[in-house]
């Protein structure tokens, strides 16, 4: 027999906001309240509001005219697990909560750290489905998250300016972007607007290098662009992938100060563009992203595909176990953007 009750569904925002969340959040619940008659409810300030049981109605108009806007209106957290929160395992709670609500499903709308939370309590006993978000797009096996493009475009932007005012004072400038333990924000964005270095966690750099390609370009031209990500790292002191919660940021003022001495008295200046790049109200193919892994993900709430992460694959939505997302993706050695950015004559400070 059919059920006679409406389908209960809540939608949260984890991790770090990124623009199109609130693009995302305005498509699942029109979705889900116009196609599948459900009644939706917001989860407020990601993991933190779950463990709390914050959750608060959500209706065609308390989304309207939402989808600009940066960050995102269910607010978010990024240092809250359950799984491990204060010392303790509270996802039992959490589904038991979930349960006296009324729960059928959760919805969740996070990078790597908030899908695998979603995993371990779909794997508890709630249903969850995944649509990823990150700036960063580092979620394993997802091509491109909601949020990515909006800080490329930004980071894009940022790089242009910094050109226009190097030319003018013959100078080294650096742009850092953010993307933790990935470069694909730096990569993109160098590429895009033509970078003369950029250098990425991916292709760890030499310091005599990067500075001999600045003295290069610097003859040659008079001025150099290099966009740095914030997890870049020299050969020399080579990393470890940034845990979770580590903050990162000043790499490229480390490194400014490190190559001014060898630049023949040019100067080095380096920009964090830090939260601008989450900040930017999303650019239209973000939102258009959002759009549609939103559809599909009503879809798999219709045919109750739980367990799923939703992706888009050559423009259609395809679902992946919500349990693949472990790690993080960084930019594979041969990728087109590494191949294209040597086309450009981008160099990487490498020998
Ligand atoms: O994961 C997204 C991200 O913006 C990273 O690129 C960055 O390192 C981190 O979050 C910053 O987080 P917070 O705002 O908590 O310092």
């Amino acid at each position: 027999m059919a059920d006679p009750r409406p389908p209960r569904i809540a939608v949260l925002t984890g991790g770090g906001d990124a623009p199109g969340l609130n693009a995302a959040v305005r498509a699942l619940t029109l979705g889900l309240s116009g196609r599948l008659q459900a009644e939706v409810l917001g989860v407020e300030d990601g993991c933190s509001g779950l463990l709390e049981d914050r959750m608060r109605p959500l209706r065609a108009q308390d989304v309207d005219g939402i989808s600009g806007l940066p960050g995102t209106v269910l607010g978010t957290s990024n240092r809250v697990d359950p799984r491990r929160h204060e010392g303790r395992d509270r996802r039992a709670e959490i589904v038991q909560a979930c349960r006296a609500r009324g729960l059928d499903g959760l919805v969740a709308i996070g990078g790597e750290g908030t899908l695998a939370i979603a995993a371990s309590l779909h794997a508890a006993g709630l249903p969850c489905i995944g649509l990823p978000k990150t700036i960063d797009n580092d979620v394993p096996r997802v091509e491109r998250s909601i949020g990515h493009d909006t800080a490329v475009a930004a980071a894009t932007d940022a790089l242009d300016r910094l050109r226009a005012t190097a030319a003018s004072h013959g100078r080294v400038m650096l742009l850092e972007t953010m993307g933790r333990d990935a470069g694909w924000i730096a990569l993109a964005a160098g590429v895009a607007a033509g970078a003369d270095l950029v250098l990425v966690p991916e292709r760890p750099h030499r310091l005599p290098e990067v500075a001999a390609a600045c003295r290069r370009r610097l003859a040659e031209r008079g001025h150099v662009v290099v966009c740095v990500a914030e997890g870049a790292q020299a050969q020399q002191a080579l990393p470890q992938a940034a845990a979770g919660g580590a903050r990162l940021g000043g790499t490229a003022e480390r490194l400014a100060r490190a190559l001014e001495p060898m630049l023949e008295g040019h100067e080095a200046r380096a920009t964090a563009l830090g939260h601008l790049q989450r900040g930017a109200p999303p650019v239209a193919s973000d939102r258009l992203l959002a759009a549609l892994l939103a559809h599909a993900a009503v879809d798999r709430v219709r045919d109750r595909a739980w367990g799923s992460l939703v992706t888009l694959c050559d423009a259609r939505a395809v679902s992946l176990p919500l349990a693949c997302v472990q790690g993080s993706r960084r930019v594979p050695d041969a990728h087109p953007l590494f191949r294209a950015a040597l086309d450009l004559g981008v160099g990487f400070g490498t020998a």
